[in-house]
């Protein structure tokens, strides 16, 4: 009869052991039984980079790797990205339901309320130098709002705890749109409670003298859609992040600032800058092949390209190209966009990438959108971290709530000294002594 369990041998003693299997998975914790004698502490796991450990129970976001299948809530992101606008897709998120049309209407207000920066804010961001790299300023904004609002700490609070997820919602596009004027010397521009979500980012980062900004609606649009790929995308890396220190119950600006430090990285978010940078680099659709050969070889990486969970097309990366074709109807084609796709052509065939299976991740094409609507490379992964604070704050709320979770606190295997000692004849320092 076939049981839910896992029989294991432990060849050291000979003994057996049943485990009870659930969701596909066996308790780590049901190893450390598992001793050689009374002294033994028990068996661990060892898994460096989380390869095969699951963190957490989520009912946040699915994603089957080998099919290329994401989905928020259960929606399918192709329907949510078509048919949803973003503020409808983070409330989906962080509320497991989609909003009424009067709920949608509340929850609009209650974002577009919290968009404004305390004047001291907007003072910290003009303390950074000219040529500050906006993803620095943003990770440090956020974590200064956490001396804006002390009360934020108090996180077992779930209205508490909602509040400051509306209002890091709502600061965020101002946060990133201040550390793009900041870096253009250009004057902060206020937010627009008339405008909606996207369109009232586009208006703190362009608006010049006109008295009133007017997005062009594609490319609103567009923005719309590429924040609802970036929005969640389960144990991500600056998700992990966003749980391992709010598990220390640090208030959310803290947590959400070191999520998106985790996030800058070129492995993660930072990788769409690092596509345009490696498009520039190559130069020309001559140099394509060339490029790839060194990548080939170990030398070089393909940006934009490998994910972790993906083993398959990353369905974002699809919708995204859907997105370039609207954008570049308005501004015309990126030529960076003739050279990626010589690149996804090239590497697509190659029996490297082919082995490894390897595709274009939501990076790839990402930038070249981001550029053709007038960003420049470094405010790219800023433009990743604003939807995706959503998705750290869902994942928050839900650790909260998580009465299984602790302090995260993984183990190690010592690998140093064992022990040894200071010459017996050293002495102690003495308070007085200067040190
Ligand atoms: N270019 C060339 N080879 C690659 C690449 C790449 N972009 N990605 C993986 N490989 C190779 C890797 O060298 C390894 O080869 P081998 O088996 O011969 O040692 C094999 O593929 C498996 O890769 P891995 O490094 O074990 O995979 P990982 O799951 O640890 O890394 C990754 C995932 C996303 C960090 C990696 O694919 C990568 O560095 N990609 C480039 C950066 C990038 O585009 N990041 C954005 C990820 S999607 C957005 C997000 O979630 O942030």
């Amino acid at each position: 009869m076939k049981a839910n369990v896992l029989t294991v041998t432990d060849g050291r003693t000979d003994k057996t052991y049943v485990l009870p299997i659930d969701a596909g998975t066996i308790r780590a914790m049901e190893l450390r039984q598992m001793k050689e004698g009374a002294e033994d502490f028990g068996l661990m796991t060892y898994d460096p980079a989380f390869m095969n450990t699951a963190s957490c129970k989520s009912s946040i976001t699915y994603i089957d790797g080998d099919k290329g299948i994401l989905r928020y809530r259960g929606y399918p992101i192709e329907e949510l990205a078509e048919k949803c606008t973003f503020l409808e897709v983070a409330y989906l998120l962080l509320n497991g339901e989609l909003p009424t049309d009067n709920q949608l209407k509340e929850w609009q207000n209650e974002v577009k309320h919290h968009t404004m920066l305390h004047e001291t804010t907007k003072k910290f961001l003009e303390g950074f130098r000219y040529d500050a790299h906006p993803m620095g300023m943003f990770v440090s904004t956020v974590a200064a709002l956490s001396t804006v609002y002390p009360e934020a700490r108090n996180v077992l609070d779930a209205e508490n705890r909602r509040r400051q997820i509306v209002r890091l919602i709502g600061k965020v596009p101002t946060i990133a749109a201040y550390t793009y004027r900041h870096s253009k010397g250009l004057p902060y521009v206020y937010p627009d409670d008339d405008l909606n979500y996207t369109g009232n980012f586009m208006n703190m980062l362009w608006r010049m003298v006109e008295p009133k900004y007017a997005a062009h609606p594609v490319m609103a649009r567009a923005l719309s859609v590429l924040f609802i790929l970036h929005a969640d995308h389960e144990q991500n890396c600056s998700t992990n992040t966003m749980r391992a220190v709010g598990s220390s119950q640090a208030d959310p600006y803290l947590s959400v600032a070191a999520a998106a430090a985790a996030l800058s990285g070129p492995l993660h978010g930072g990788a769409n800058e690092a596509v345009l940078r490696m498009l520039d680099q190559i130069g020309t659709k001559e140099n394509i092949p060339a490029y790839i050969e060194q990548v080939k070889a170990g030398k070089l990486k393909l940006m934009g390209f490998g994910h972790r969970v993906y083993k398959n097309y990353d369905p974002r990366a699809r919708i995204i190209k859907w997105a370039a074709d609207q954008v570049f109807r308005v501004t015309g084609r990126n030529p960076r966009l003739d050279m990626a796709l010589e690149l996804e052509k090239i590497a697509l065939e190659d029996e490297y990438f082919i082995k490894r299976k390897l595709y274009p991740n939501v990076d790839f094409y990402s930038g070249i959108i981001y550029q053709a609507m007038g960003f420049s490379p470094d405010m790219f992964t800023v433009l990743f971290a604003i939807p995706r604070t959503v998705g750290w704050l869902a994942h928050w709320d839900e650790l909260m709530r998580d009465t299984e979770q602790k302090i995260a606190r993984p183990r190690q295997i010592y690998t140093g000294v064992m022990e040894r000692h200071l010459p017996a004849n050293r002495p102690a320092i003495q308070a007085s002594a200067a040190v």
